[in-house]
């Protein structure tokens, strides 16, 4: 028969090499289970003296503690050693890269849009609206344009009843200023949506989108209009860009001019995009015609005004060398996506 010392240290061994809690269970029965070592030592005591029987129950009792002790110390190691290779195991690498997420954009008519109202915003402009269904009052006649008149024909409408259409184009928004603004200075430029009953093609659409500006003040003269516009077609075209007038006519306007702007593809000289020309036309403007300021109400002895307006397709084509304005409506993704 084994001798406590002995078990001890045979115990001892065999506590720290365990490697799980199973295994060690199974030791701890080996040592103090039923069948281990220690119960055949425990079975010999009814033959000891009563002092050999004490003595014994005492050296029992230490082994126990020692041994439980051991067992406690191991499994807490055990336990330990399994939280951290869990840890390890399931460790994440905050570092690596994440999943792309796709995020759209705003259509490049509105980014030119946007980026034409803040060079107006920058200049003291404010940026005003007005409505789609128009009056023809308002889209015609008060911008000079009486019934019958021919140069309603230019701009081929959609009536919806004889006093109603859907706009030709933004000039009427300038009627609806001066109205509200009685004989007061202006300075407000306003995009929008337009109407015309065109065939579609490459450079037509039957809707399309406009920038019109008006100034009203004692002192405007057509110089004010050009250093406007030349500060304009810089900011969007490049800051060697030149601009020119070209006579006109507009019958809200006069005199009336065309704006072409310096090629900014060749600089000038003459290529395919300005036909040779060196010059672009990029908008329609004017003195505002004496009579648009006296239907409003404004003295036009004394008040003095210019008008501009400007198409924001033709614009956003020539920026980028578009070929087909019918692309900006279609949503076609990989045309979107160039720009
Ligand atoms: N309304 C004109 C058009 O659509 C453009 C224009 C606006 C011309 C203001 C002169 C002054 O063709």
């Amino acid at each position: 028969m084994k001798d406590l010392n002995h078990l001890q240290k045979e115990a001892q061994n065999a506590i720290q090499f365990t490697k799980t809690q199973h295994e060690l269970n199974e030791v701890k029965a080996l040592y103090l289970g039923k069948k281990s070592a220690l119960n055949q030592i425990m079975a010999t005591m009814k033959d000891l003296s009563i002092e050999d029987r004490k003595a014994l129950g005492q050296e029992i009792n230490q082994f126990k503690v020692q041994i439980e002790e051991w067992v406690a110390g191991q499994r807490d190691k055990l336990v330990e050693r399994a939280i951290q290779s869990q840890l390890q195991a399931e460790a994440i690498d905050v570092t690596l890269p994440g999943k792309a997420i796709t995020q759209g954009k705003l259509h490049i008519l509105t980014r030119t849009q946007q980026e034409i109202e803040d060079i107006f915003v920058g200049m003291g402009y404010r940026v005003v609206e007005g409505p789609e269904v128009e009056l023809d009052l308002y889209n015609f006649e008060m911008l000079n344009l009486p019934v019958g008149h021919p140069a309603r024909e230019m701009q081929d409408s959609f009536y919806i009843n004889p006093e109603t259409l859907l706009r030709t184009h933004t000039s009427p928004v300038q009627v609806r200023t001066l109205l509200e603004n009685k004989n007061e200075p202006i300075k407000i430029i306003c995009p929008g949506k337009v109407y015309r009953r065109d065939d579609d093609d490459a450079t037509h659409s039957h809707q399309f989108s406009q920038i019109e500006g008006l100034v009203v003040g004692p002192h405007i003269t057509m110089s004010d209009l050009k250093g406007t516009l030349s500060t304009l077609s810089k900011k969007l075209f490049g800051p060697n860009r030149e601009i020119r007038f070209r006579p006109s006519f507009f019958p809200f306007t006069e005199p009336s001019v065309e704006v072409d702007v310096s090629c900014f593809k060749c600089g000038g000289k003459g290529c395919n995009l300005c036909k040779q020309t060196g010059w672009i036309e990029i908008l329609g403007a004017g003195m505002v015609h004496p009579n648009v300021l006296r239907m409003a109400g404004y003295d036009s002895d004394h008040l003095r005004g210019f008008a501009f307006g400007m198409g924001i397709e033709r614009i956003t084509l020539l920026k980028y060398g578009i070929d087909d304005i019918r692309h900006f409506y279609q949503n076609d993704i990989r045309f979107l996506k160039q720009l």
